[in-house]
């Protein structure tokens, strides 16, 4: 378990999410859906706004028990709401997670998935202390693709029949970052 907090880089603001944004998360999604649907296993046209506070209720249920870490990612400014990050699938003999994230579709293009990943994997490595956060990554997705390239993750390869999204299965490419990769030493 790790207590609630804020990280950021002045440019954004990562964040648990709160109660009562679940109207503002739902509407995020329902104008996000072309680009979220091919790509993320929730983002239909059932996403309502009861589905988003369930979320919200269960993202800090989960937080508390170090299940998952999900963060709103927010502009530092303004505090608009601009999309999700999370860490999920900590595994527990292993100390790795998996690193995802989306961004609102009026906000793409501005480097925001990057900056939200760099935040989430430092706090995983400092302060969950594991060591490596993985992004593994639908072929076909290369727009994500680019958001890992750009963050310097690692590339280690196309991995087989990895991944579902709706009927659909795909191959998927695994990127990781490091502990190194922000000057932190991998310590167990
Ligand atoms: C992928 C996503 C997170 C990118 O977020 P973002 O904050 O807009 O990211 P960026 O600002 O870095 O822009 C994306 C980069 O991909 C590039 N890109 C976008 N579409 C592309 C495509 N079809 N082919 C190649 N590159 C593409 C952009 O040109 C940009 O690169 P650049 O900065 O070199 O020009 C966002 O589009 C999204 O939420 N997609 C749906 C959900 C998703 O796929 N999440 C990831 C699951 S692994």
């Amino acid at each position: 378990m790790f207590p609630f907090l804020k990280l950021t880089d002045e440019t954004i603001t990562l964040r648990p999410y709160e109660f009562g944004e679940e109207n503002e998360l739902h509407r995020a999604v329902q104008q996000s859906l072309p680009e979220l649907k091919p790509w993320m296993v929730w983002a239909n046209e059932d996403y309502s706004v009861e589905v988003a506070r369930n979320f919200i209720a269960l993202t800090r249920a989960q937080w508390s028990g170090g299940v998952m870490y999900a963060f709103a990612v927010t502009d530092a400014q303004t505090g608009e709401f601009l999309g999700g990050c999370s860490l999920s699938h900590m595994h527990p003999v292993y100390h790795f997670c998996n690193l995802g994230y989306w961004v609102r579709s009026a906000r793409r293009g501005e480097g925001i998935a990057g900056r939200a990943a760099k935040l989430a994997a430092k706090f995983a490595f400092e302060r969950i202390k594991l060591i490596r956060a993985e992004i593994v990554i639908a072929a076909g997705n290369e727009a994500s693709r680019r958001v890992a390239e750009k963050t310097g993750a690692h590339y280690e390869g196309l991995l087989l029949n990895r991944m579902v999204i709706g009927k659909e299965i795909y191959d998927a490419h695994m990127y990781s970052l490091l502990p190194s990769d922000f000057g932190l030493p991998a310590k167990l």
